[in-house]
């Protein structure tokens, strides 16, 4: 059984973790992983059910987040996190539970994530009719020490994953793929696959999978 590990994503609301989550998640599904993604959003229906968004409620939502990939990861999972998880501390004590522990700053300016407001919060948080909203009326503290940043209003998200991929490589959790006997790195990986759609033997993505639900 291959080690497991947890790919944590942090960063604020809309600023990409899901949408850079979900690319990684297929890669690695591909290269015959075993994955399992805890997204906020997800979480929050099920596992969090009635949790709200003060600094304790959002600690408690990270914790049961925390012990779910503490479980899963000792297994042999790769698991993908994708939670604001706004407060440095709660997100030191996950690593210190967890293990394995892979943090990526998905960063993105604020203005560019009210900018997109993909789920129309930012226009009822500025409004006041959310409370605590993370960047507006509520703290956002950047980690200091992440495995890697992915900058999302400078790169796409296939080149964010493909930075993620690479990270895993370099430290060790994820073998290098090898294809037809060589081995290459995520960015060759990719390059090649393009090539193989382009020249009709691999199938063109479809775009990017469902929901967990
Ligand atoms: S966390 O702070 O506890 O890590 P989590 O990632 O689970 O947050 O949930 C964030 C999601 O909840 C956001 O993407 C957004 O859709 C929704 N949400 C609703 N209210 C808030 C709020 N006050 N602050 C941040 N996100 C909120």
């Amino acid at each position: 059984m291959s080690q497991g590990f947890t790919l944590w994503f942090t960063g604020l609301s809309g600023a990409g973790k899901t949408t850079v989550s979900k690319v990684v998640e297929k890669t690695l599904r591909e290269r015959g992983l075993k994955v399992e993604v805890l997204d906020g959003d997800v979480v929050r229906t099920h596992l969090s059910k009635g949790l709200g968004f003060s600094r304790e409620d959002r600690d408690t939502n990270i914790r049961r987040i925390a012990f779910v990939s503490h479980l899963l990861s000792r297994n042999g999972v790769a698991v993908l996190v994708a939670a604001i998880s706004p407060y440095r501390g709660i997100r030191d004590e996950a690593r210190e539970m967890i293990g394995n522990f892979v943090e990526v700053f998905v960063k993105c300016p604020l203005d560019v994530c009210i900018e997109r407001d993909v789920k129309g919060l930012y226009e009822k948080a500025i409004k006041g009719e959310i409370k605590e909203f993370t960047g507006v009326s509520d703290p956002y503290e950047e980690p200091l020490s992440a495995e890697l940043v992915v900058e999302t209003d400078q790169e796409s998200a296939d080149k964010s994953a493909e930075r993620v991929l690479a990270t895993l490589e370099r430290l060790g959790h994820l073998p290098a793929p090898s294809i037809g006997g060589g081995a290459y790195s995520a960015g060759e990986e990719s390059e090649i696959k393009k090539r193989l759609e382009r020249l009709g033997y691999l199938e063109r993505e479809g775009g990017a999978r469902g929901s967990d639900e």
